[in-house]
């Protein structure tokens, strides 16, 4: 979508015209550069009984070179964000492209310029198709393109507001991309290439890869147990923005799950909606995505990223129930289920995190069906270590609409992963009860402590979000800046996290 700003000029092939309730008569500058007719029929429309401004109302003048959609947004001062976000969303899901591609919102009377970008943010991040694999196809009749009309004062403001929104949604439709990519398309290896291209060219950005025979130098038995049933072999992808800014301070790290198909490996899952589980690398498309996000937004503070790439598959090869895994970290991990994967290749990716010199550690991942059943889909599991990076991750999540619920890290449970009767984690609880906890009492034993500012030792900052419920939408209407599949979820919030003062 190509989108720009401007004052009330041209008309479009499709004008939208978002208002509030309790106008009396069209508002100014509504009509502007419409034909006579036109005019005439729209004010008309303003007056009608058929039209009053209410929450998801709508309706469409057909006139002859326009369409022209006036839609409801209820009262001004119940206008969050939020809404405006999600109506900028639903209008672009109802349009056709039939009677051409030009889209205009005249913005009149009671915006703010937040609310107004938020609006086109809406339209920008449900402007997304996967359609690689169909023949045919919706881009024959072009990309939108979209002019944000207001009044000169706000027009600055706003131009810069849309830009970024735009540059941002640029990370929020790579990571979907990923995340949709069926898994023998993309394979950890190919996640790495793909990386590595995209870092091609950008000067304050580094990508790295481990392939599996450094994975095996460096002792990753995580990450390798897990990927080692497959043909494709796992590997390590490291992110690094603005890399010599600096150097010796503190900079944030994010990890994320790369689970490139889950098939539950020799535990296997059942075969009903297995197929969803090429999205089991949605926590490394967040991470690509974020890093996709900052780079086009041109944030200037260091960022590191890893994520943790390996196809879960039974095979000869493949892992087992009872083996012990030497983990990076040195500590030993007993296998329950080897379909408890994700924590066993996080085992290396946090520790390796900790290694970097981290303000915090982030980790994204499809951990578990538990904070499924908790949270449904519309919030993602909070995890953490540490009150203030909790609250700013709330918040973040809130500001964006992508909500992180906060949930216990409680003792009990990280006892239970602990008490392996021949290694030092289990990797699965001792029962079904709590097991996004559970997993997260398991994560919590791979972040490492460092000496603070007493003198004495304490784990480093971090947080876990279980992405489970929110990375993909299947049928669900809950988000509707998405109309199936990946959702590119936590790339906005984290964005918003990292680049807020
Ligand atoms: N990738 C799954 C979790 C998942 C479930 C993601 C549903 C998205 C939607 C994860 O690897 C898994 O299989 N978890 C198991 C853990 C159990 C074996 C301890 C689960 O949650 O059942
Ligand atoms: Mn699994
Ligand atoms: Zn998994």
């Amino acid at each position: 979508m190509h989108v720009t700003t401007s004052g009330f000029l041209e008309t479009g092939n499709i004008m939208i015209i978002p208002v509030f309730e309790g106008f009396k008569k069209a508002p100014n500058n509504v009509t502007l550069n419409l034909s006579r007719g036109a005019s005439i029929a729209v004010k008309s429309a303003f007056l009608s009984e058929a039209f009053d401004g209410k929450i998801g109302e709508s309706l469409r003048v057909w006139t002859k070179n326009c369409q022209v959609i006036l839609l409801g947004l209820g009262e001004k001062r119940d206008l969050t964000l939020k809404k405006s976000r999600d109506n900028g969303a639903k209008i672009l899901a109802s349009l056709s492209k039939n009677h051409g591609t030009k889209i205009v919102i005249r913005y009149t009377t009671g915006w703010n310029v937040n609310k107004m970008a938020a609006f086109a943010e809406g339209m920008i991040l449900r402007d997304y198709s996967f359609d690689k694999y169909q023949k045919e196809d919706d881009d024959k009749k072009g990309s939108w393109s979209l002019i944000c009309q207001t009044i000169e004062r706000h027009q600055e403001a706003l131009t810069l507001a849309v830009d970024r929104v735009h540059a941002i949604a640029t990370g929020v439709h790579l990571a979907r991309d990923l995340g949709n990519e069926p898994a023998n398309k993309l394979y950890p290896e190919e996640f790495g290439r793909r990386a590595l291209e995209w870092a091609k060219n950008k000067q304050n950005v580094e990508v790295e890869v481990w392939n599996y025979a450094q994975l095996k130098e460096e002792g990753m038995y995580g990450l390798i147990e897990v990927g080692k049933g497959s043909i494709h072999k796992p590997c390590m992808v490291f992110f690094r923005l603005n890399p010599s800014t600096d150097k010796d301070s503190e900079a944030p790290c994010i990890v994320g799950k790369g689970i490139t198909f889950d098939s539950g490996g020799i535990s296997i899952k059942g075969s009903s909606g297995m197929d969803e589980m090429k999205l089991d690398m949605h926590g490394s498309a967040t991470v690509f995505g974020l890093f996709q996000a900052l780079y086009a937004t041109g944030y200037e503070g260091r960022v590191n990223g890893i994520t943790c790439m390996a196809e879960n598959m039974p095979s000869a090869e493949a892992y087992r129930p009872g083996d012990v895994i030497d983990t990076y970290s040195g500590k030993t991990i007993e296998v329950l289920n080897t379909d408890a994967e994700g924590r066993n290749v996080l085992a290396d990716g946090l520790w390796k995190a900790s290694e970097l010199n981290p303000s915090y550690i982030i980790d994204l991942a499809t951990l578990t069906g538990s904070i499924v059943v908790a949270l449904g889909h519309e919030a993602t599991g909070l995890f953490s270590n540490n009150k203030a990076l909790s609250e700013k991750i709330q918040a973040a999540g809130d500001e964006v609409d992508e909500i992180s619920w906060p949930m216990p890290l409680l003792p009990a449970f990280e006892k239970q992963m602990t008490s392996s009767k021949i290694a030092d984690v289990r990797n699965q609880g001792k029962g079904r009860w709590g097991g996004a906890s559970q997993a997260a009492g398991f994560l919590k034993q791979f972040v490492q402590e460092r000496e603070d500012k007493e003198g004495g030792k304490s784990q480093i900052p971090w947080a876990h979000l279980d992405i489970a419920g929110t990375a993909g939408i299947w049928g669900g209407e809950t988000n509707v800046t998405v109309g199936h599949g990946a959702t590119g979820v936590q790339v906005r919030a984290l964005h918003y996290l990292i680049t807020q003062k």
